[in-house]
């Protein structure tokens, strides 16, 4: 290049230009290939490229469509960039300025018309999509409340009518191939309903239940996280849904309503399983056991005590139903693995796992005896069907704890905790 000066440049001719463009885009493109896999996985959980239902697939359909219209895009718009800088740069001092060009009909018409047309190749299949997504949204062969709360999810099962006493918590299960329709309730502040590879997002909203229908194709455990900012915690608000086959559906039902397993008894006051012991009584200031131990069953709290209105419809505990918890595959929400360690953090410093909870204002760091923890933690494993829990089988089945247990745990804090209080609904639920 030097040998030919920059009198030589003049002579740099169309061909060269286009040779060169292509060159440009050629690694452009290969630096895209090398970094896009990079960033996206089918392997993590929260992904989008692999979708399990037909709404996901449908949503990603959407996605092609945008991500081709976006590069062909971008890749013009670059290519028509780099021969613009290459024709007319500057080659020397004697070169003069280009032409400068004011208005150009043609281009006018044609950058006006080829967006329109893009953004009109979107709009038709994306309309096409939602309202698909919608079309019956409400007549799921399951229908399934969900309650956000700050920041867990509560979970009733509305039909078949049966159904209708069982309440969960976080963990979503549903029967695989069957139609299920999510009814989203909030009393509180806005939330997000999101579980990438079933459905899209849909939105929880304080007054108006939105409703979303979904039948996940193939067995395994979804992962599910609030997609809204709700308050402190908002990034621990995890969930699962997690499709099972119809007998091991049939098998959380049933062990839903068996209560504790004959392990209680050696707990128990009398040997009898129906009993808890004395220290669980605390819980039960906000936690209910459903199901046939009816001494741990309770009434509802009352309806102003967890800031609803007199008669709301809306299931009136503080704390996630704590039947057949010993299943459940993380504690918190999401945020650890559900195991005896993790479950005496828990017990001993809530507001250290997860700031701001509603149990942190009832349990301060030390509140429960070592003693007290024990009898609790003991109680709590036996909240499990005497045959076992459901069996979790399918996509992301190796991955129970995976997500749970990245979140650091304090062993200990140096200062009475009172991040309780900077809820945004603050202490006003529980008093
Ligand atoms: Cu609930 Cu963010």
């Amino acid at each position: 290049m030097s040998s030919r000066g920059r009198g030589g440049r003049r002579g740099f001719g169309r061909s060269s230009v286009v040779y060169r463009g292509a060159t440009v885009g050629a690694l452009l493109t290969m630096v895209a290939a090398w970094l896009l896999p990079r960033l996206v996985s089918a392997e993590d959980p929260y992904t989008t490229i692999t979708p399990k239902s037909d709404t996901a697939d449908d949503i990603q359909f959407l996605y092609k469509i945008v991500f081709w219209l976006a590069l062909a895009v971008f890749i013009g718009v670059q290519m028509v960039i780099v021969w613009t800088v290459l024709r007319y740069r500057r080659r020397g001092d004697s070169d003069e300025r280009p032409v400068q060009v004011h208005g150009n009909k043609t281009l006018e018409i044609a950058w006006t018309i080829i967006p329109a047309v893009i953004l009109v190749a979107i709009f038709i299949p994306t309309v096409q999509v939602m309202f698909e997504a919608d079309r019956d949204a409400e007549k799921g062969d399951y229908v399934v409340n969900v309650y956000g709360k700050q920041w867990w999810w509560e979970v009733n099962y509305a039909r078949p009518e049966e159904l209708a006493d069982v309440w969960t918590a976080n963990d979503i299960y549903i029967p695989v191939g069957r139609s299920v329709t999510f009814n989203l309730h909030t009393a509180n502040v806005i939330h997000s309903f999101y579980v990438p590879q079933l459905s899209g997002t849909m939105d929880l909203i304080p007054g108006h239940v939105n409703t979303m229908k979904v039948t996940a194709n193939e067995p395994g455990m979804f992962y599910g996280e609030c997609k809204e900012f709700c308050g402190t915690s908002h990034a621990y608000m995890r969930f699962k849904v997690i499709a099972v086959p119809q007998d091991q559906f049939d098998r959380f039902i049933d062990g839903w309503r068996e209560g504790a397993n004959s392990q209680a008894a050696a707990l128990a006051p009398e040997g009898d399983i129906e009993r808890y012991p004395a220290a669980f009584g605390t819980c039960l200031g906000c936690h209910r056991i459903g199901g046939v131990n009816e001494n741990a069953a309770g009434d509802p709290l009352p309806a102003a005590r967890v800031g609803l209105a007199a008669g709301s419809e809306e299931y009136t505990t503080l704390g996630p139903n704590l039947s057949m918890v010993a299943c459940r595959t993380t504690l918190g929400a999401g945020i650890l693995p559900n195991d005896e360690e993790h479950l005496r953090d828990w017990l001993y410093y809530p507001g250290g796992v997860k700031p701001g909870n509603y149990m942190a204002l009832q349990i301060k760091e030390g509140t429960l005896s070592p003693e007290q923890i024990d009898q609790i933690v003991a109680y709590l494993k036996t909240l499990a069907p005497e045959g076992g829990c459901p069996e979790i089988t399918g996509i992301n089945e190796e991955d129970v704890l995976r997500l749970a247990d990245a979140v650091p745990v304090p062993a200990q804090a140096s200062e009475p905790q009172d991040a309780a209080v900077t809820s945004p609904v603050g202490v006003g639920y529980i008093v």
